[in-house]
């Protein structure tokens, strides 16, 4: 039977109202498509009880944090920026091995998420948690930051809140579907998928605020170098090793940049965008020119699998 988005959206509206009751709500939202399709969602159900909070962990992409929230207070939701960037660079300090970060970064959010909605009066969170998310945390691939309860992990008892995933039976497309006939603007329900622990998935290595800007430098030049492709996720990671480069006739010890675009319906499998030689050379131009410490950029032409989209 083909997926039915009105139906889907009258009875995730009504479900919610249900379990929500009277009382008060709270959905963080990184921008992505997920959590704001499911923020929305929560709205229509409980208007003004719910609060929508980006959690600014100094992780997100350039200027996206304010853009983010202002857009969403320009649909009518209650929308909210919470500096937080503390308690998760000192979460992910030291930490270089994937999995210990996403755990770590895991951590991080709850606790700060559970605190800013305990500040704001809400007994509920609602988050974007989607289909592809729980199969690869528990398929044993990588652990997602917003699986819990599909793991063992009791949300009630570890961090006092009853947690809501409206989209959790859904995969990307009809994510989007539903994004659409909410009548949400269509760069919005269409966006590029972008990870909740966001830059921290493409720091190979210790994150430290200094890596990070490299990477968000790298991302944003990757990302307007191929605004205009046709492809799933476009992206920079920064390696977790330097090679050795010339500069003025003099040896440079560098940063090495990942340039990762793939082509995928659901996340599930991918593989890698034919991009033309010249986008890859404009953009290569660009991070060299931009960012100094960076002495190489490379191309992956790895398709999922064997490799993943992300890096950790
Ligand atoms: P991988 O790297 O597993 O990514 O091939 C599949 C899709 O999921 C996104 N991704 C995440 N999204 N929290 C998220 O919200 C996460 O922990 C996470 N890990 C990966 C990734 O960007 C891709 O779209």
């Amino acid at each position: 039977m083909s997926f039915n988005a009105e139906r889907f959206i009258s009875e995730k509206i009504e479900e919610l109202r249900r379990e929500i009751g009277g009382a008060k709500a709270f959905a963080a939202t990184s921008g992505g498509v997920d959590s704001t399709v499911s923020a929305v969602l929560a709205h229509r159900a409980i208007g003004a009880r719910l609060t929508v909070g980006f959690l600014d962990d100094g992780l997100m992409r350039e200027g996206e944090p304010e853009a983010v929230v202002s857009r969403l207070r320009g649909m009518g939701l209650n929308a909210k920026l919470y500096d937080v960037r503390e308690p998760f660079f000192r979460a992910l300090k030291g930490l270089t091995d994937p999995e210990e970060k996403r755990k770590a970064f895991r951590e991080a959010f709850y606790r700060t998420l559970s605190e800013t909605a305990r500040k704001e009066g809400a007994e509920y969170l609602v988050q974007g948690t989607i289909a592809a998310d729980v199969l690869e945390t528990k398929g044993g691939v990588k652990t997602q930051h917003n699986v819990l309860d599909q793991i063992g992990i009791p949300s009630f008892k570890e961090y006092g809140f009853k947690v809501l995933e409206p989209l959790v039976t859904l995969l990307k497309p009809e994510v989007r579907l539903v994004g659409e006939r909410l009548g949400l603007p269509k760069d919005m329900y269409g966006r590029r998928p972008f990870p909740g622990p966001a830059l921290a998935l493409r720091v190979i290595g210790e994150i430290t605020p200094e890596r990070v800007e490299t990477v968000r430098k790298a991302t944003k030049i990757v990302e307007e170098g191929t605004q205009d492709l046709e492809c799933f996720q476009a992206f920079a990671v920064l390696l977790n090793d330097r090679a050795t480069g010339v500069v003025n006739g003099k040896r440079r010890y560098g940063e090495i940049v990942v340039i990762r675009a793939v082509d995928s319906k659901d996340a599930l499998t991918a593989s890698p965008t034919k991009m033309e030689w010249g986008r890859l050379e404009a953009i290569r131009d660009r991070i060299l020119r931009e960012i100094p410490s960076v002495i190489k950029v490379l191309y992956d032409l790895t398709p999922k699998p064997p490799s993943t989209i992300e890096y950790i």
